[in-house]
């Protein structure tokens, strides 16, 4: 499973880069706000940091305007991918976007018939939103699931982006049921190497190593 990092704020790409787990980067219109940052800037910034595809979504509503948007986002960089909302417009925006040879992410993702409609348009990649289905008390990891099996029955390409990771659990689980990548916050993507046994393993090699009196350098 490929590991993409759900945000705009390139100092924490860049500390995720330099361990080389990286993937991608995915960013929304909300982190690109937290960020403070100008838009465009900040995806060619990105862009630059990492190899992989960067995500950076229109903000139109209608598939004409999207496409107009979606054009200019994809000469910032090659690695910039398309996000566009799955809505009927932003489905026709892929379709397009597409043919003209430029990737796409349709993003709030919430059921398989929508994702269903995503590969159908040709997505290089949907965005399933767990999280976010879980706050509706609704399993959200059924939807990856769901998808798995539906892509796998007609052998669509479109990637399985999984989306709204909240915690170490969603990651693994995303693992399991055969996502093609998740895009994980770059608190939860750290909190990954934690476990408490290590902690503690640690603490005890290295009393006893102490004991030793002797030193490797
Ligand atoms: O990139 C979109 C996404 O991951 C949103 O996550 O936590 O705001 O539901 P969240």
């Amino acid at each position: 499973m490929k590991f993409f990092i759900d945000t705009a704020d390139t100092a924490e790409i860049r500390d995720m880069a330099e361990v080389g787990l990286l993937d991608g980067v995915t960013t929304n219109p909300s982190l690109v706000m937290k960020s403070g940052r100008d838009f465009l800037e900040v995806i060619q910034e990105i862009c630059e940091l990492v190899d992989g595809p960067v995500s950076a979504e229109v903000t139109a509503l209608d598939a004409d305007q999207m496409v107009v948007e979606g054009l200019k986002l994809a000469k910032l960089a090659d690695n910039v991918v398309v996000k566009l909302p799955l809505t009927w417009d932003g489905l026709k925006a892929c379709r397009r976007l597409v043919s003209d040879g430029v990737q796409t992410n349709v993003t709030l993702c919430f059921s398989a018939n929508q994702g269903l409609l995503a590969a159908k348009a040709g997505a290089t990649y949907v965005s399933p939103f767990i999280g976010r289905l879980d706050d509706l008390g609704v399993d959200g990891m059924e939807l990856i699931h769901d998808l798995r099996a539906i892509y796998d029955n007609y052998g669509y390409e479109t990637e399985i982006l999984a989306a709204s990771i909240r915690s170490a659990a969603h990651v693994q689980d995303c693992a399991i049921a055969g996502a093609d990548v998740a895009t994980v916050p770059p608190a939860v993507l750290k909190g990954l190497v934690k476990h408490q046994l290590t902690d503690k393993g640690l603490e005890a090699f290295m009393a006893d190593w102490a004991k030793t009196g002797q030193s490797i350098l």
